[in-house]
């Protein structure tokens, strides 16, 4: 087991390029399992996410192949192997596999899901789409399992905005009888990826990026080659980084519009952002204003950049709030920021970070993803070394994090925990 180490106040310059989309790959790869010939995708990122669901296709007998970025599964040799524990346990896209296996087999079992604690994560509005499909869903000692004859085209209406439950129904609906209409569909860039890669396959899918899904099933779905797009969550994370501590930063192989409402709330604070094309130029500014807030689902704010941007607000001089309306407790950064000396409280879904305050170094432990990023990015602010164990987190979505900060002149590194540390992590 590691941590990272972190030597604050060196300032951040030159180019980073950003890796493939985390939240796409971990809904392509599975998507995968629906063709009847191999499927490459290029460019994903290096992740522990990754791995672990190439594992997992592997489990139930596809071959997969990984060189650099690119995967190819060939899914032709898959059965509907059973689930119910072990991997799928360790993140929370393994449950696309519900998805995928029952468009393919009519049938699946697969262990409830992990991933980031960020509040009650339910999966009710995955579990209608595939009931209104015609499945029969039941959940027996925490693995669901899903069975049906034949899956029929259905016109959903999601309750809740979902990211996880649009594409979890995309993927059991391509290749169910008849046409399928998803209403209130979430429109993250994420769900057109994983759409143009099942229209790649053979699929027919139109609203992909609106709120109105329409899907007109097929019998099968055959191999192809799809690129991925860019991680705006990575992108996201180094543009406030920049932000914090650059001076003149390129955020390289970025789609900017994804990323307009981080980009107009930094301006808002006073800092120099410039966009074209596939890249971000951001410059730090000795002075920034404070803001308020709201995460909201896509275009609106994300609330996978809440965190990572709270660490920035305590340079900020006056009080910001930040209020994330998708979670209800995704807030674990704060305690670790005050560790760091800075001012925040937590009010319901509320953070009120008052500023400008010095962050200095200390020993903190990353809950989350997000939190891991907030972390890293609150470090290279502070005066002094800071620690951040829960490095697992860290690995599951940012490839190469240390090797990308050391290009940009960061000074950060990994170092093995000391057996007391490993027992106090056991114990925590
Ligand atoms: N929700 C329900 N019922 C459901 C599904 C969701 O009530 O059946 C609620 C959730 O509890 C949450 C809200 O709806 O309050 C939104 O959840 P959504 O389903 O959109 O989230 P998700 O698909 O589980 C993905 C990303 C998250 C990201 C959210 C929101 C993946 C694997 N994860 O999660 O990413 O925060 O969308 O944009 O795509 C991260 O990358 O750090 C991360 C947590």
């Amino acid at each position: 087991m590691e941590k990272l180490m972190i030597a604050g106040g060196y300032p951040l310059k030159g180019t980073v390029r950003v890796s493939g989309a985390k939240n796409s790959a971990v809904a392509l790869i599975p998507a995968t399992i629906l063709a009847d010939s191999p499927v490459t995708i290029e460019g994903l990122p290096d992740i522990s996410d990754v791995r672990i669901l190439k594992g997992l296709l592997e489990e139930i007998g596809g071959k997969v192949h990984i060189t650099e970025n690119d995967m190819t599964v060939d899914p032709s040799t898959m059965i509907s192997m059973p689930l119910p524990n072990g991997k799928v346990k360790k993140l929370r896209a393994s449950y696309y596999l519900m998805g995928a296996m029952l468009g393919r087999f009519k049938k699946a079992v697969i262990g409830l899901p992990g991933g980031c604690h960020l509040g009650p994560r339910p999966i009710d509005q995955h579990i209608k789409g595939f009931e209104a499909l015609g499945a029969k869903v039941s959940n027996e000692q925490g693995a669901i399992y899903l069975r049906a004859d034949e899956l029929k085209g259905a016109r959903i209406y999601l309750d809740v905005v979902s990211v996880g439950a649009t594409i979890n129904i995309m993927l059991a609906a391509v290749r169910a009888k008849g046409r399928t209409i998803i209403e209130n569909a979430a429109k993250e860039p994420e769900i057109i990826d994983v759409a143009t890669l099942l229209t790649n396959m053979g699929a027919k899918i139109k609203g992909a990026g609106t709120d109105i899904i329409r899907i007109d099933g097929v019998d099968t779905l055959h191999g192809c080659r799809h690129t991925i797009i860019p991680d705006r969550i990575e992108a996201g994370t180094y543009i406030i980084l920049g932000a914090a501590v650059g001076e003149g930063v390129i955020i390289d192989n970025v789609i900017p519009q994804h990323l307009e409402s981080l980009i107009a709330k930094l301006r808002e604070m006073g800092v120099i952002v410039e966009t074209k094309d596939d890249q971000v130029y951001v410059h730090s500014v000795p002075k920034m204003k404070a803001v308020d807030i709201k995460t909201l689902v896509y275009p609106g704010f994300p609330t996978d950049l809440q965190q990572p941007l709270t660490s920035l607000l305590t340079k900020s001089e006056g009080t910001s709030m930040v209020t994330d309306t998708i979670y209800s407790a995704r807030f674990k950064h704060t305690d670790e920021l005050r560790r760091m000396n800075a001012s925040i409280k937590v009010e319901g879904r509320t953070a009120v970070i008052h500023g400008p305050v010095k962050l200095t170094g200390a020993k903190v432990k990353a809950s989350d993803l997000r939190a891991g990023a907030a972390l890293v990015v609150a470090g290279l602010m502070a005066d002094g070394v800071t620690e951040v164990t829960g490095l697992e987190h860290i690995d599951r979505g940012y490839s190469h994090m240390v090797e990308k900060l050391n290009g940009l002149g960061a000074t950060i590194w990994r170092e093995s925990l000391t057996q007391e540390e490993i027992e106090q992590t056991k114990n925590a």
